[in-house]
């Protein structure tokens, strides 16, 4: 138990609930750690421990599956095969058909689950797991990206084109040209809590799920045609997630729809939480893709037209390898306008594990391409990258059309950069650090500035639509509940607030309680950053239902007009009259006022016509800068991160502490994606980079030594958001890449700047030493 003596920090309503920088609803649960993960669920009597077998091959038939040593094992209650599935043996996104719960006669990827038992402890479970007797037949199995793109070229889904002008025309025209090719690599999400899921059996075909999941909606569809009953017949209810950034979008089916099976089969409880080595090779995590450009310029550094092709690697499934694909195409212009251009997606299969979504959701891949592209016209000409970028921003009244014919009409990324650049010192640290690098042999300084244009809505438009249900009780306290998930980005603290806003009372008052499919229906996934747009202003107008209500009531009882009742900070108004919110809650339920509403909310103005490339997928841009100084040791290729600058648009913040969070936070785990973290399978499809052991997360030692992190001032939202915020969930993410090109810099120096590095990532200190390596000798022309 916390210290009695320390209080939960609340800041009172007169201040404004929304706008104001309020700790995380959960925080002092966090770190005290009485918040509850489905881990901490008091067990079920009888429940069982469930564990997976898994495909020790890339790409085999299974010609025997023998069980019986599993069967045998102490403790064991059950086993379960495809052919115990009452439904469809299919967990993939939308019900494509390509992802079995369990694999029968074709494994298409190491670690792809076969069968699963379930045993009185864990312990039991995992050991009969290990004694399977499976026989395998080979098959050529494709690995990677190379072989996929080179080979038969085999799709996941459909690939998508965007075209703007004429780019060959362009390139053809163009008065300088270069082209090249660029690998980025993939990224594990290494949430702290692994996924987990816990199925209760109710009466006839019910059951109950909780896992860790960011779509409830789809896991309650994915257990009803697993189990052949109808949706309404499944609850999924998920109160927070230990972290989920993208990797719990559809990477939870799998978990709950295999616990809910033995649930129901068994009649007992059953708990399903993978070992961390076995989480890594069972779900998917963010493409790698290999992007081949091709860019035409003047002499100036003024694009004139690019073509790029992405290659990802989307692993044996579709999953959302084709949303994902796409966002790598929408977002590979960044901040910068390409009079013509043709960019063209390749959702590659491999016998791979299928990726999935990742913060950024492909945008990162995307905006990487961008950079590369301004990078080598930059050490083409001789200029600093930032005059390059500078130089092919979009315009504000012209030059200002994206390559998905959307028109960029909320630029602020011009002031935006200046502003930044200014105020962290750019050309005077520029200056020294040239003047560093000529003293010092060994270590050398790298500094770059990166903008970021993230654009906010679905893709899949039917999916920008949310529901919230709020009650009020009779002593003024508030229950809101959402159809949004809490992965710890303080969404249902924001929601709270805007509640908490416009019944004017204390946020104290208003309870955020837990997802479920049973209190709010047919919801989005919690991703795309739209968490609080979308279920904060559902939210919103449940509120205003009940307080349009209450102002009626009160009207008519103290003889007023509706709009003359105010809602005052803590009182209300009517007339002469003055109450307190629980008073006239109280006085309205004794007059038969309902005081419980539910709330929806679609996103206005976008829509996206895919087939053709035209439309206007996105609500708004959020925009960010950061600036990154590194140093380099160029005998062993490490580095350190010494300084980190960051102006972020957040629009007219809900929160400025929980934004700043996740600015920080993001950039940490984007500069992770692009520095250290490596993925790495053997030639038989293994990942040999499974655990904390091998593969590399930021950890507190590798943060910015000075890390200055701010909002941007008087920055309203143009277009009518909640309170005119902004979201901040991805945006951030993609800061990161101010390191990798910090990174290109100091490498670059080892040749007098006169070679575009290009650097690819992850830019591992091995990687760096390589390519200083190749830059040396290509200088001394070698
Ligand atoms: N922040 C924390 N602490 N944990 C997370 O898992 N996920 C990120 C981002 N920030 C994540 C996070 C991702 S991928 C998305 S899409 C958004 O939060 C989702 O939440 P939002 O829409 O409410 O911002
Ligand atoms: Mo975030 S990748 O949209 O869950």
């Amino acid at each position: 138990m916390p210290d009695a003596a320390l209080p939960v920090p609340t800041i009172s309503a007169i201040d404004g609930a929304v706008h104001s920088p309020r700790p995380h609803e959960s925080a002092h649960k966090h770190v005290s750690g009485e918040a509850v993960y489905i881990d901490d669920i008091a067990e079920p009597a009888g429940l069982l421990h469930v564990a997976l077998g898994l495909s020790a091959k890339a790409h085999a038939r299974v010609t025997a599956l023998d069980l019986s040593r599993v069967r045998a094992a102490p403790g064991v209650a059950v086993v379960v095969t495809a052919a115990d599935v009452p439904g469809v043996n299919d967990i993939g996104y939308m019900g494509k058909g390509d992802e079995p719960l369990f694999a029968s006669d074709l494994v298409q990827h190491v670690g792809q689950p076969l069968f699963a038992v379930a045993a009185h402890t864990r312990d039991q479970a995992r050991r009969a797991a290990a004694l399977a007797d499976v026989t395998y037949e080979d098959l050529p199995a494709i690995l990677t990206i190379a072989a996929a793109r080179d080979g038969e070229r085999t799709l996941v889904t459909a690939p998508m084109t965007l075209t703007v002008g004429d780019s060959a025309a362009a390139l053809a025209e163009a008065p300088r040209r270069l082209d090249g090719r660029l690998a980025v690599g993939g990224q594990e999400h290494f949430y702290l809590e692994s996924q987990i899921a816990l199925a209760i059996p109710g009466e006839d075909e019910e059951v109950l799920v909780h896992v860790s999941t960011q779509h409830p909606t789809e896991v309650q569809h994915i257990v009803a045609h697993i189990l052949h009953v109808p949706n309404g017949a499944v609850t999924v209810e998920v109160r927070r997630m230990g972290g989920g950034f993208g990797g719990k979008e559809t990477q939870a089916n799998l978990f709950a729809a295999c616990a809910a099976l033995i649930a129901k089969k068994t009649g007992r409880a059953a708990k399903l939480r993978p070992d961390r080595d076995d989480d890594f090779q069972i779900t998917g995590k963010r493409h790698d893709f290999e992007i081949d450009y091709a860019v035409g310029f003047t002499d100036e550094g003024l694009v004139t037209g690019v073509e790029m092709l992405f290659a990802a690697r989307a692993g044996y499934a579709a999953d959302l390898s084709g949303p994902v694909t796409d966002r790598a195409l929408f977002h590979a212009d960044n901040c910068y306008h390409y009079p013509a251009a043709r960019l063209e997606s390749l959702p590659l299969k491999t016998n791979t594990v299928s990726n999935t979504a990742f913060r950024g959701f492909g945008g990162p891949q995307g905006m990487v391409a961008a950079e590369r592209v301004i990078d080598e016209i930059a050490f083409a000409l001789g200029a600093d990258p930032l005059t390059i970028r500078k130089r092919n921003f979009y315009g504000v009244e012209d030059r200002n059309l994206t390559p998905y014919h959307q028109i960029v009409a909320d630029n602020i990324i011009p002031e935006l950069v200046a502003e930044l650049e200014a105020d962290c010192g750019y050309w005077e640290r520029r200056a020294a650090i040239r003047a560093h690098n000529a003293r010092s042999r060994i270590l050398k300084k790298g500094l770059a500035l990166t903008p970021v244009k993230f654009g906010i809505s679905f893709t899949a438009t039917h999916y920008n639509q949310a529901g919230a249900l709020v009650h009020v009780y009779t002593d003024g306290s508030v229950q809101v509940n959402h159809g949004g998930t809490e992965m710890g980005q303080g969404l249902h603290t924001k929601v709270a607030q805007i509640v908490a806003e416009e019944f004017q009372i204390d946020i104290a008052q208003v309870r955020p309680t837990a997802t479920t499919t049973g209190k709010v229906p047919n919801t989005s996934a919690t991703a795309a950053s739209s968490g609080t747009d979308l279920n904060g202003k559902a939210a919103q107008n449940a509120a205003r239902a009940i307080k349009e209500r209450l102002a009626a009531f009160a009207a008519e009882r103290w003889g007023v007009a509706a709009d003359a009742v105010v809602f005052a900070p803590g009182r209300i108004q009517a007339g002469d009259q003055s109450m307190s919110f629980p008073e006239l809650v109280r006085a309205a339920y004794m007059a038969r006022v309902q005081l419980s509403a539910t709330g929806f909310y679609k996103t206005p103005k976008i829509h996206w016509d895919r087939a053709a490339g035209r439309g206007t997928p996105f609500f708004y841009y959020a925009y960010g800068a950061a600036c990154s100084e590194v140093t380099v040791d160029t005998l062993t290729g490490e580095y350190v991160v010494d300084r980190v600058d960051i102006l972020h648009d957040c629009g007219r913040s809900l929160n400025p502490a929980i934004d700043k969070g996740q600015i920080e936070g993001g950039f940490v785990q984007g500069m992770g994606w692009l520095t250290m973290e490596e993925l790495w399978w053997d030639g038989q499809g293994r990942l040999r980079t499974h655990a904390p052991s091998t593969y590399k997360i930021p950890a507190c030692g590798d943060r910015p030594r000075v890390f200055n992190v701010r909002l941007l001032d008087n920055a309203p939202n143009r277009e009518d958001s909640v309170f005119r915020s902004k979201a901040v969930g991805e945006p951030p993410f993609m800061l990161g890449m101010s390191v990798l090109h910090a990174l290109s810099d100091a490498v670059a120096s080892v040749a007098d700047h006169r070679f575009c590095p290009q650097l690819d990532a992850p830019a591992t200190p091995e990687r760096v030493l390589a390519t200083i390596g190749r830059l040396r000798a290509r200088a001394a022309g070698v």
